[in-house]
Formats: C-alpha cells, structure tokens, sequence
C-alpha cells in the first residue's frame, strides 16, 4: 500500500474568488503582523466580505513558530467558533494553522499528540475547514501534512530553538487557493531563497526513500517550472505569467515532496538555519548541490541516485539521451549551481556571515541536531557523523564532495 494526499487547489489569477463555494460564515485568519500591514490581509477581508463572511484576525505569527503561538490562536478559536481556519502566509504561518486546526477541532489534544498513529486526525474537518493560502512560492506547505513547531530548549550549553516536526496525513488543508496576486510583490531576495525551497523539495523529493511514481511526476515538472521561471521572476518580480508559474511550481513541489520527503538537505538546512538564524529557503538550497554530490558518490551499488538524476538532466533536455548515467547526473550539480549564481544566493556557509571558528567550536551540536531531525533517515545514503561533519566543512569552503 502507498498513497497520494492532496488538498483540494484552486490556482491562478483571481483565485481567491472561490471562497463564494465554501460553506460557512466565520473565518479566522492566521497570518502575520507584515503581512496585515502590507495589505495582503485586506485583499482577502475584502473578497471575504464580498461572498458575506465575517472574520477575526490572529497576526501574531512568528518566523520559526513557537507552541505558544499555537495555544494563544486556540484560545480564541474556542471563544471565536470559527467554520473555517485560513491560513494566509508562508510556512510559519501554515504551520500555525495546521497545528490550530487540530487542536481546535479536537480541543482534548495538545501538540504532541498530532503524530501519524492518531486515527481521530483522519477526521478533522468536521467541525472547520482548512484554507490555505501562500502568499510566498517555496514551502508547498498548503499541501503537506507536517507542521514544525519550535520549542525552546538547552542544547549544550546555549539554548536553542528546537524545530519539532509533527505530521499526520489529516493534517493536509483541505482546500489550497493559490493566487498570484500574493507573491507578485515579493522582493528579489525573498524570490529567490524561496524558489530554491521549492527546488530543494523538488530535488530531494525526487531521491528520498519514500519517492514513488507520483511523488516523482510532481518533483520532475517542479524542477522544470523552476528552471524556467525563477531566473525571470527574480529579475523581474511583476511578470504576471512566471509569477503565478512560480506559485503553481512551489505547490506542485509541495505535492511531490510531501507524498515522497525531503532529505539530508533539509536536515542539514535546518540545523544550519536554527543555530545561525539564515532563512530556510536560503539555508536549504545552499546545501542543495554538496547533497546531491554526496548521494551520487553513495557506493552502496545498488543506490539509483545517479540514475535519477541522469534521467532528469536528459528528461529536461540538458544533455542527449545517450549521455553515460554519471556524466548526465553531474550536470544537474552545474545547473544547481548555475542557478544559485543567476539569483544572487550565497554558495558556500562561509557566505552567511558565520566564522570558520565558530562553526568547528559548534560542531558537535550541528551534528547531534542532524540526528535529532527526522529527514534524515530518507536520505538516500545513510550519513554517519563523520559525513555529516565533512558535509558542513565543505559547504563552508565551497568545494566539492569527494567522499
Ligand atoms: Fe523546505
């Protein structure tokens, strides 16, 4: 048995239009303080208030969610009584309402209590609606089932914020609206780090242990929308047609790596984005070519990596169909790092702003925070604490994985 979730999409221009087809008056709203004062939080009240809705607003949202976000917003639910939960913003924000959602739905329940074995979550929905709007194209979180929650805890002797991945298939929103007009005004930097989220899905996706046919349907066109699109919409952010490609590209990444998972490269992008506070988009896609590196150099030789990314170089025309396995998986590390240069992203750790020094002086704290997070076990090449270690050395010089 292997399975495929997906919300209900609703994609492209004036998307948001659809809410006078959901059933049910009250909304509430989770989203964040820059978001209400950018204004996006009134494109949606006003189309709300044109399909006769009424709604409360929560903003109190942070990067990197703290469980108190998630109690606070559950208080006033339960005072509130929403029909529908919508979740208008990034992956912090969808994390938030997914996770409200849950404990709303089933107030018995506190966070630790949203995990895959919990049957009861297969029936959420009953009582409210999940809508998930994103309103930046990277994280595809309105279309997984996890939300990561972060608690604070001593880590050594600093305190850290510990993402706490929590997941469950009834956790999917039931409907994504996924409207261009939200990410239209993104800035440059904001475009590109969360475009290589999205191809860090994609791409991780595409090997995990979890990857089936459907998850790789999904991951191969992302990979193709994403080298197509993101170049343009970081050069220029108001072309209508590569934005909402973009948007559609991020969410169709989300259903690619959320029916497979993301890997080491998330494993090692998290840790790095926790201790160092560098954006997830950013941090992933940094490690994303020394990744890719590491798992085609798997000497397991049964490994299918180098097949899979030999297949996608040629699927998407980077080179002929009779290019060796090997030869045509390298050149998609060459276009990771094409790309990484055309959107002005740093390369190698030694670019974000963190010492050499500080870095060895942490290590052995980056590598047990490795082993706590569980993306790492669907690598497709099992890292062992010295790979781990020479993955972080390497990504802060900038060279190339040779072992
Ligand atoms: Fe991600």
């Amino acid at each position: 048995m292997w399975f495929f979730f997906s919300p209900k999409i609703v994609y492209g221009p004036d998307s948001l239009v659809f809410f006078e087809n959901i059933t049910g008056k009250k909304c509430f709203i989770v989203t964040d303080k820059i978001l209400e004062d950018l204004g996006y939080v009134k494109i949606l009240t006003d189309k709300l208030a044109k399909f006769d809705k009424e709604w409360e607003i929560f903003t109190d949202v942070e990067p990197d969610p703290k469980e108190e976000s998630i109690t606070i917003s559950k208080e006033k639910c339960l005072s509130y009584k929403p029909d529908i939960i919508i979740g208008l913003g990034g992956g912090s924000v969808m994390d938030v309402a997914k996770g409200l959602w849950a404990v709303y739905e089933f107030p018995q329940y506190g966070l630790d209590d949203l995990h895959p074995f919990n049957r009861d979550l297969y029936d959420l929905g009953k009582k409210v609606k999940l809508v998930a709007i994103p309103t930046t194209s990277g994280t595809g979180a309105e279309t997984t089932w996890s939300t990561i929650i972060s608690r604070l805890e001593p880590e050594g002797d600093i305190e850290v914020k510990k993402k706490y991945e929590q997941a469950h298939k009834g956790l999917i929103p039931m409907y994504a609206i996924v409207d261009p007009i939200f990410p239209i005004g993104m800035p440059s930097h904001l475009t590109s780090g969360t475009g290589f989220d999205a191809l860090a899905h994609s791409i991780e996706g595409l090997t995990s242990v979890w990857k089936n046919e459907f998850s790789n349907a999904m991951c191969l066109k992302a990979v193709e929308l994403v080298f197509k699109f993101l170049p343009t919409v970081y050069k220029d952010g108001k072309n209508e047609e590569a934005r909402d490609m973009m948007h559609q590209a991020a969410t169709i990444a989300g259903l690619g790596f959320g029916n497979s998972q993301a890997h080491i490269g998330h494993t090692l992008g998290h840790v790095w984005g926790a201790v160092y506070h560098i954006p997830h988009g950013i941090s992933v896609g940094l490690f994303l070519p020394y990744i890719v590196q590491y798992c085609l150099n798997n000497p397991d030789e049964n490994d299918t990596t180098a097949k899979i990314f030999g297949n996608l170089a040629k699927q998407l025309g980077w080179t002929e169909w009779n290019t060796e396995e090997h030869t045509a998986a390298n050149i998609v590390i060459d276009k990771i790092k094409q790309l990484q240069k055309e959107v002005e992203l740093p390369t190698k750790l030694a670019d974000t702003g963190v010492s050499r020094e500080d870095m060895d002086k942490n290590m052995n704290m980056l590598i047990s925070l490795c082993f706590q997070s569980s993306s790492l076990t669907m690598s497709p090449r099992s890292a062992n604490a010295e790979d781990l270690q020479k993955l972080f050395e390497y990504a802060y010089e900038g060279k190339d994985v040779d072992f």
